[in-house]
């Protein structure tokens, strides 16, 4: 059992708060149940103890050799007994909470620290609440789920105290003015309110008492309610819930000062009932802090889907627009739940056909089933499009003809698609044509096309993201070294898009030196949902902590507090225009993103996009509620196995700061090894540089590659000295001598071989975890996940063995003492061929023996 587990075994279901300090759990306690709601809400999340007894050990299904859960740490306890306990009903206090809420944990302590600070950003209700207590009964049984439901399932309350407040309080939904949101609304609000409860909520015209009333500010009743003046501090798409009096009658309102903001509210409005929070003092508002918050899709027309590892494009071409999947609609409820209000349907590495008409008329049905949910579509412009489909001669933005096809273009997307969002670019980068190729810059080319959709108030999305013809002296610093000298240059509706590190969604890099070094021009903070680099469908990693960290590291571009949060939501630099795109990681699987634990990033980025204030193990514990159980005996340890996931992940993979040393091309198994490809930064050797000195990247100042420069004073000072950048960039930023001390007081070598080790024995303390669900999660969806996790585990170990053994062929050193030797030599892994599909990536050889223990002691 490892220190973590120790902890916070047969603590209250209220989370354990954890603090990732230079990658080691050090663990606070609080008993203070995080509610993760948007604004301030309602009072006491239920609270209550998590009664786990027994010891029994399970085993965790498991379709491969060897199965079993045998990791150092013991046996999975199983909970015993039929219920758990939990606190319910709950006094009005709490309701403190600011949407801002915001931890301290940002400014330079995420970045420094290299870890995920999980603060209490965003999360506002009072502690456990009184009143009743009441216990949750172990499932009789459980209707096995394919996942497809995500997470909007509405099960019916369990716990009678709460099932009976919920029945008196929603007994019908009324709407207050006429508009396709809000018919949306009324039938999310009648599906979800009928689930709950068990019983017929139907819409209905007349407000009688216990009926939801939802609509605009315009519309009566609300109207006449006293409501305006904190509603229109709330802007186009915030809400308000809260209890009422109308005519006499107590009816709960969600009110918006557009249907959009009426939908998010009531999708709020849900989420407190789906996580089983009390109705006293009811009281939700929230705005959002980021104006466009868009996914990305890399979907291709022939529905391959690139860096998908979810099966096929969910976008049908072939069969628009005549035929519209019921996908498209429950896509689109999805992402309205979570406040996603873009999307990008086709891939950065663009495809000019679908600028075609025939195209424009599939994506205009594409739109017309979104737009009642708040969602606008853009496409990816391809820049040499007026060649490839326009016939002419040259795409040179400054070219009149050029200009001319573009304008035509807008208009023509424009006279289907009305609120058209506009147009994302990836040009100059990776083969993609772009104005270089003219001699011209990267703003001129995005001039163009923002002339082009501003007469329709669209926008250009163009991206950062840019690999230079030539081999750089440090591939890191391309996109700084082009785009830093043209802030200032662009148009007032082109955003320019950065990933959120500086090299290419990388299991951990340091925060993108762009942000906050180009005050005049408003800056796109880009995500990666999908897992390249982080185990791809398989491997779970919540990804909440990362964005986290991201989200709260100091750029100190004015000051210490510019954080990249207040970067891109605009408010550092006055930008009227803000935006934040995740790359998507939806697929045509039954559920949606390859594996169940992978909707949890899909769900954290939506949340994040719209506070990204909000802790991750806020936002954790709400999917989790929704997604699986209510149930303490759920919450626990399923949020705290998220918690830890993406440091085990990082750790077996690329510890202390290594990237990029993953497969070419498939990015999924280890081969640090690799030298052979034609540009030199396409090789794992490039950016790892182990030698028989040490291991890392010098970019310190000369005779490093000076990238730490790219970064204001205080940053830079601490990213270039050894002594102060964290362990977790330590080989990002210097080359470390395999002899030198670290902060934990082992070797560099040490220390590797330490972290490796521990990111391996992590997962098998997460299946241990997973493992104390069974009976309280459909069978289907427990085996799903137990069965990848056992994957999991097994591949943690290659990635370490592998690493180990290559590392060790430049460190000249043995295994310490206390931790497994590797299993096998490194020339059996350098001659392993894996993943054999990229698609559904395995690594069938490596499954035998035991995975752990690799820590012995
Ligand atoms: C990565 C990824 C590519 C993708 C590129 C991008 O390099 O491997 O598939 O096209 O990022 O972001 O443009």
């Amino acid at each position: 059992m490892n220190t973590l587990t120790r902890l916070t075994e047969g603590l209250p279901r209220c989370l354990t708060r954890l603090t990732l300090l230079s990658g080691v759990w050090a663990t606070a306690l609080t008993l203070a149940c995080s509610s993760p709601s948007e604004s301030g809400t309602t009072q006491g999340g239920a609270g209550g103890s998590v009664a786990t007894t027994g010891g029994s050990s399970t085993q965790s299904g498991g379709t491969m050799a060897q199965g079993g859960n045998s990791t150092p740490q013991g046996g999975a306890n199983v909970a015993q007994g039929g219920a758990t306990n939990v606190s319910t009903g709950g006094s009005s206090a709490g309701a403190s909470g600011s949407a801002s809420g915001g931890s301290s944990a940002g400014a330079a302590g995420a970045q420094a620290q290299g870890g995920a600070t999980i603060g209490a950003g965003g999360s506002t209700s009072g502690g456990a609440g009184g009143g009743n207590t009441e216990q949750y009964p172990k499932p009789a049984s459980l209707p096995a789920e394919t996942g497809a439901s995500l997470w909007l399932r509405y099960p019916l309350v369990p716990i009678q105290g709460r099932l009976t407040e919920y029945k008196a309080a929603f007994k019908q939904v009324v709407k207050a003015g006429t508009n396709a949101s809000v018919d949306v609304a009324v039938t999310e609000l009648t599906t979800g309110l009928s689930g709950l409860t068990g019983a017929t909520v139907a819409a209905g015209t007349a407000t009688d008492a216990g009926s939801v009333l939802v609509g605009t500010a315009q519309a009566e009743p609300i109207k006449s309610l006293p409501l305006a003046t904190r509603l229109a501090a709330l802007g186009p798409e915030g809400y308000l819930v809260e209890t009422a009096d109308v005519g006499g009658k107590s009816v709960t309102v969600v009110a918006g000062n557009t249907a959009v903001g009426a939908l998010y509210g009531s999708f709020a409005l849900l989420r407190h009932l789906q996580t089983h929070r009390p109705l006293a003092g009811l009281s939700l508002s929230a705005a959002p802090r980021i104006k466009t918050r868009v996914l990305n899709h890399w979907d291709n027309l022939d529905r391959s889907v690139e860096r998908g590892y979810a099966g096929r494009s969910i976008w049908d071409w072939s069969a628009l627009p005549g035929t519209l999947s019921p996908r498209y609609k429950e896509y689109a409820r999805a992402n309205a739940s979570l406040g996603i209000n873009g999307t990008v349907l086709t891939n950065v590495n663009a495809n000019a056909q679908v600028l075609t008409a025939s195209y424009i008329s599939k994506v205009k049905a594409l739109a017309d089933v979104f737009r009642p949910y708040g969602i606008k579509v853009y496409l990816t412009a391809r820049f040499s499009a007026p060649i490839e489909i326009g016939n002419l001669t040259t795409a040179d933005p400054n070219d009149a003809g050029v200009k001319k096809w573009w304008t035509d273009k807008a208009t023509e997307i424009y006279g289907q698609i009305p609120d058209f969002g506009g147009f994302l670019v990836k040009a100059n980068s990776e083969g993609q044509p772009g104005p270089q190729q003219y001699m011209r810059t990267h703003a001129d080319g995005a001039n163009m096309l923002a002339d082009a959709v501003a007469p329709h108030g669209g926008v250009v999305m163009w991206r950062a993201f840019v690999y230079s013809e030539g081999s750089p002296v440090d591939r890191i610093k391309q996109a700084y070294d082009e785009f830093k000298p043209l802030d200032g240059k662009f148009k007032d509706n082109v955003l320019v898009q950065a990933k959120n590190g500086p090299l290419d969604f990388q299991p951990r890099e340091p925060f993108h030196p762009l942000f906050g070094a180009m005050p005049g021009t408003p800056l796109t903070l880009e995500l990666q949902i999908t897992k390249e680099y982080l185990g791809e469908d398989t491997h779970l990693a919540y990804l909440g902590p990362m964005f986290e960290e991201v989200l709260k590291s100091d750029t100190y571009a004015k000051g210490a507090g510019s954080t990249v949060a207040k970067v891109i939501d605009g408010s550092l630099h006055s930008h009227t225009l803000s935006a934040i795109a995740g790359v998507s990681n939806i697929g045509d699987d039954a559920n949606w993103t390859g594996s169940h634990m992978n909707q949890a990033n899909w769900y954290a980025y939506g949340r994040m996009a719209w506070n990204p204030d909000l802790s991750a193990e806020a936002v954790a514990e709400d999917w989790v509620r929704q997604t699986f159980s209510n149930d303490p005996i759920v919450v626990a340890p399923v949020v705290q196995t998220l918690m830890r996931s993406h440091q085990a992940l990082v750790d077996y993979m690329t510890p202390l700061g290594l990237v990029h040393i993953m497969g070419t091309d498939h990015h999924y198994g280890p081969a640090p090894w690799v030298s052979n490809l034609s540009r030199a930064e396409w090789n794992p050797v490039y950016y790892h540089k182990a030698d028989s000195q040490g291991l890392g990247f010098n970019r310190a100042p000369s005779p490093g590659s000076d990238a730490v420069a790219q970064y204001f004073q205080q940053v830079r000072e601490r990213f270039a000295s050894r002594a102060t950048t964290p362990d977790a960039f330590l080989l990002f930023f210097h080359h470390v001598g395999w002899a030198d001390k670290l902060a934990s007081g082992r070797t560099l070598w040490e220390e590797l071989v330490h972290r490796y080790s521990v990111g391996v024995d992590e997962v098998g303390v997460m299946r241990d975890s997973w493992a104390k669900v069974k009976g309280y999660v459909d069978d289907k969806r427990f085996t799903d996940v137990a069965d990848f996790l056992q994957i999991q585990h097994y591949e943690a170990r290659w990635w370490r063995d592998a690493c180990l053994t290559y590392f060790a062929s430049h460190s000249k050193q043995a295994i310490p003492a206390g931790y497994a030797m590797p299993a096998q030599t490194l020339s059996y892994y350098q001659g392993l061929t894996c993943p054999s599909d990229a698609k559904k990536p395995r690594c069938m050889p490596i499954y035998s023996g035991q995975p752990s223990p690799a820590v012995l002691k």
